[in-house]
C-alpha cells in the first residue's frame, strides 16, 4: 500500500471515531510488514479513563489476530496541527516495534513523519527488564 493510500485509510477513519465527550476525532491506520493493514478510531467512555486511543484499538486489533511486525501507522485528526499518538500510545508501539514510522496527519490531510525513536527517546521496552 503506497503512503497515501495508508492516510487515506487513516483519514476515513474518523467517521467511526465514538466521540460524545471530547467531539475530537482521531483515526489510525497501522501497516504490518507482510501488507496487512489493521484500522482503529478512538472509542470513549462515560468514565473517561476506559477511553481507547485510535492508535491502540489499530494495536489490538493486530495483535490479537497474530501481527506484530508494525512497520508504519499514519494517525489522522481533523485539527490544523498535525495529530501526534499519545505517550501511551507510543509506549504500546515502542512493546511491539521500536523502529516503526508514525505518519500524523492534520486536518488538511498534510503528513508529518516521525521515527518512533524521536517520540520517545529512552524508551521502556523488554531490554531493562
Ligand atoms: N486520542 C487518540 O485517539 N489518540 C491519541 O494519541 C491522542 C488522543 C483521543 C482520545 C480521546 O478520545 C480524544 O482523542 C481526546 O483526547
Amino acid at each position: 500500500m503506497t503512503e497515501k493510500e495508508l492516510c487515506q485509510k487513516a483519514i476515513e477513519m474518523l467517521d467511526m471515531a465514538y466521540i460524545p465527550y471530547s467531539h475530537f476525532p482521531v483515526g489510525a491506520a497501522l501497516e504490518c510488514s507482510d501488507g496487512t493493514v489493521f484500522t482503529g478510531c478512538n472509542i470513549e467512555n462515560a468514565a473517561y479513563g476506559c477511553t481507547i486511543c485510535a492508535e491502540r484499538t489499530a494495536i489490538v486489533k493486530a495483535v490479537s489476530e497474530g501481527h506484530r511486525d508494525f512497520v508504519r501507522i499514519a494517525i489522522a485528526g481533523r485539527s490544523e496541527d498535525y495529530c501526534v499518538p499519545c505517550g501511551s500510545c507510543r509506549q504500546v508501539m515502542m512493546e511491539f516495534a521500536p523502529e516503526m514510522e508514525v505518519i500524523c496527519l492534520n486536518g488538511k490531510g498534510e503528513a508529518k513523519k516521525f521515527a518512533l525513536r524521536e517520540l520517545l527517546p529512552y524508551g521502556f521496552d523488554q531490554s531493562w527488564l
